[in-house]
């Protein structure tokens, strides 16, 4: 399985419980993205990586009857979830796509705004798939995309990956981390034919109440794809031992999930 095929099928497995509370920055950031955006009515949205469409519902709300979204994921379940929450949302001016946001099947110089919330970092070839947004995108067109910056999920994931390394599995160093910090997100933009990059930061995180909520993360995002990995002999010793780690960070309040976002806007030349 390549790289790509493993990140789909870790989203086709977790797309059924991928809209939970604990999960509850995904709507939040959508939102404050699509605020951003400043989208205006009748114009045409392209949501890349769109999950379970919390973006793009959020554009088409802005949208009103000329403008269209259309979104875009390479798991065929998460699409599924998408058009499924679509139909209790009442709307009606959005397409969803199974596609490659490295290779888009849309003609050139069509969308007035891309976006793509916490979906760039998993592709392979990143430039390969900025460029291919740029193609679709009208000249003056705009890009926006979020990422996590390094303190999002620490210490949670720092004793997740030290747990998992009792175990023999090397944890990867997170992919998100190659657009954690501001100059990166801007090079990559500039270095792909964007112009006037800009990068906003905001903390999008809260407190967990107990315990069964960061599993609750664990098992329904993407690090599923790492916990996966462990043997099924080994999966309650592992949780237990974790359960016991990350209770020593619970406070009054409960366990701080930091979501420091990383906001990247940049424009097509005209
Ligand atoms: C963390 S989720 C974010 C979903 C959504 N944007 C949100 O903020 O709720 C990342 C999404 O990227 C999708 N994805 C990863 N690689 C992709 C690719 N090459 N093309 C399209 N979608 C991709 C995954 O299937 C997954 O749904």
């Amino acid at each position: 399985m390549d790289e790509k095929q493993a990140i789909t099928s870790v989203f086709d497995l977790v797309a059924t419980k991928y809209d939970n509370p604990s999960l509850r920055f995904f709507p939040v950031c959508a939102d404050k993205l699509i605020d951003y955006a400043k989208i205006k009515p009748n114009q045409k949205v392209l949501d890349v990586a769109t999950g379970t469409g919390m973006v793009a519902m959020a554009a088409a709300q802005c949208l009103g009857n000329g403008g269209r979204v259309h979104a875009i994921d390479l798991s065929e379940n998460m699409i599924n979830q998408a058009m499924a929450n679509l139909k209790h949302a009442g709307l009606d001016n959005i397409d969803f796509h199974v596609m490659d946001a490295e290779s888009l099947e849309f003609k050139s110089n069509y969308f007035d705004v891309i976006t793509c919330s916490y979906g760039l970092f998993f592709m392979p070839d990143m430039s390969a798939a900025l460029k291919s947004w740029l193609r679709v995108l009208k000249p003056g067109g705009k890009l926006i995309f979020t990422s996590f910056a390094p303190s999002s999920f620490q210490p949670l994931t720092e004793i997740f990956m030290k747990n998992l390394a009792e175990y023999d599995i090397v944890p990867p160093t997170p992919r998100w981390l190659q657009l954690a910090e501001e100059d990166l997100c801007k090079q990559i933009l500039v270095d792909n034919g964007f112009e006037a990059p800009q990068v906003t930061q905001a903390q999008l995180g809260y407190h967990l109440g107990q315990f069964n909520h960061w599993w609750e993360v664990i098992q329904s995002a993407g690090y599923r794809g790492l916990y996966e990995l462990l043997p099924q002999e080994h999966r309650t010793e592992f949780e237990s031992k974790h359960r016991f780690e990350i209770n020593k960070l619970k406070t009054e309040d409960g366990i701080w999930m930091d979501v420091q976002t990383l906001f990247s806007t940049a424009s097509k030349p005209e």
